[in-house]
């Protein structure tokens, strides 16, 4: 089994975020996106991953994952010139693939569980294709699925206006190698993309057994911007242990699971988890409270956060109450006068806002 993680396109939609960055490559709780993908795919056991790339994403996923020895995978880098689609991805991955079976997953989802149970049902069931599906309450964002009584997988729909059902596609997907006959017989959609949609419905179509499974546990597309903070709030649920790195001075309180990173110093502050604190932050006369995330190099100075994103190397001083936002990279927040309301914001990379 090989996999085909799909980290091009452009990455347009979680601006002001991913300006200055791929959307695979957003951290959540200071992790990239693709750092989960590939935790997944080294626990299936699998070791030849190929990774598809745009002229405008490969240097940045290329400096993160490297030849990929941190997940002791071998990682071949396929250029895609255009996002022509997720069918067209697997086209030029062909002379990668070759006749392999494969779990094509998407750089910038999310899942809470592994891939490794799904990939031994796709072995033992001898299928063609094992796809994904999850209740969304909006469906017209994604490929929506239209099941039989038997609950068997009878259409599916790319962006529909008039979804069929709220059952959305996941973006992870095992495949056999029948996959490309199916993806020859398609032609782009009215959006000018091949769809990988269309593909599945082909191999339906030509006798293929291809089976949905609606997934029980939560599944985050973060490429969609709402989603980025409920992405933090259920990594950091989920994936964070109690580990402490950096200095606490002894007027400190680390309550719960907080991660410190290396180099990280916490001086008469408290901390309530789940917590992660990046390598070099200085936290002083501060409180940081559940489900926040502190960005490498970032100082906070006597203020109060709580269920945020701050990134990396912000600046943030004097602010009594700080909640559910977002702060991109090199960001300063500081205090004016007067201000005693709890703040709600959304800021970009490089920006200064005073309040
Ligand atoms: O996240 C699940 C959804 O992903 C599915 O429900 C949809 O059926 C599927 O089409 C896809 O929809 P998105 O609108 O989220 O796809 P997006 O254009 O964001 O691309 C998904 C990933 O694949 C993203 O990491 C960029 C990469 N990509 C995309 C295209 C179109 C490529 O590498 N090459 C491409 O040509």
């Amino acid at each position: 089994m090989k996999a085909l993680v799909l980290s091009g396109g452009k990455g347009t939609r979680l601006r002001p975020l991913t300006h200055t960055m791929p959307k695979q490559l957003v951290p959540v709780a200071n992790e990239p996106i693709l750092g989960y993908v590939f935790r997944h795919i080294r626990d299936a056991g699998i070791k030849e991953v190929g990774v598809v790339v745009s002229p405008e994403t490969q240097n940045d996923v290329r400096g993160f994952l490297g030849k990929g020895s941190r997940w002791r995978i071998r990682v071949t880098y396929i250029l895609q010139q255009e996002p022509l689609g997720l069918a067209h991805a697997v086209k030029i991955a062909r002379p990668f693939l070759g006749n392999s079976p494969f779990v094509m997953y998407l750089g910038d989802n999310l899942l809470a569980q592994g891939i490794k149970e799904f990939m031994e049902e796709f072995d033992s069931e001898n299928l063609d294709g094992l796809i994904f599906l999850k209740e969304v309450e909006n469906p017209r964002a994604f490929g929506v699925a239209k099941l039989n009584k038997k609950g068997q997988v009878v259409k599916l729909v790319e962006k529909p206006k008039t979804p069929p059902s709220n059952l959305a596609l996941v973006g992870v997907y095992f495949f056999s190698p029948k996959i490309h006959k199916a993806i020859d017989r398609i032609k782009p959609s009215a959006r000018g993309e091949l769809e990988i949609t269309d593909a599945i419905q082909e191999l339906m179509r030509s006798g293929g057994s291809v089976k949905g499974q609606i997934l029980e546990d939560w599944w985050l597309d973060t490429g969609k911007k709402d989603d980025f903070l409920e992405a933090n709030t259920v990594v950091l649920d989920d994936y964070i242990k109690r580990d402490i790195k950096g200095k606490v001075d002894r007027k400190s309180k680390v309550i719960g699971r907080v991660q410190i990173e290396k180099g990280a110093k916490i001086i008469n502050s408290n901390l309530r988890g789940p917590v992660v604190i990046g390598k070099r932050c200085e936290i002083v006369d501060s409180f940081i409270g559940p489900h926040t995330t502190i960005g490498h190099g970032t100082r906070i100075i006597n203020s109060a956060i709580e269920h945020s994103v701050i990134m990396d190397k912000c600046y943030i001083e004097n602010i009594t109450r700080l909640e559910d936002s977002l702060i991109g990279r090199e960001a300063r927040v500081l205090h004016q006068k007067n201000q005693s309301r709890a703040l709600r914001l959304l800021i970009g990379d490089n920006n200064v806002v005073e309040v």
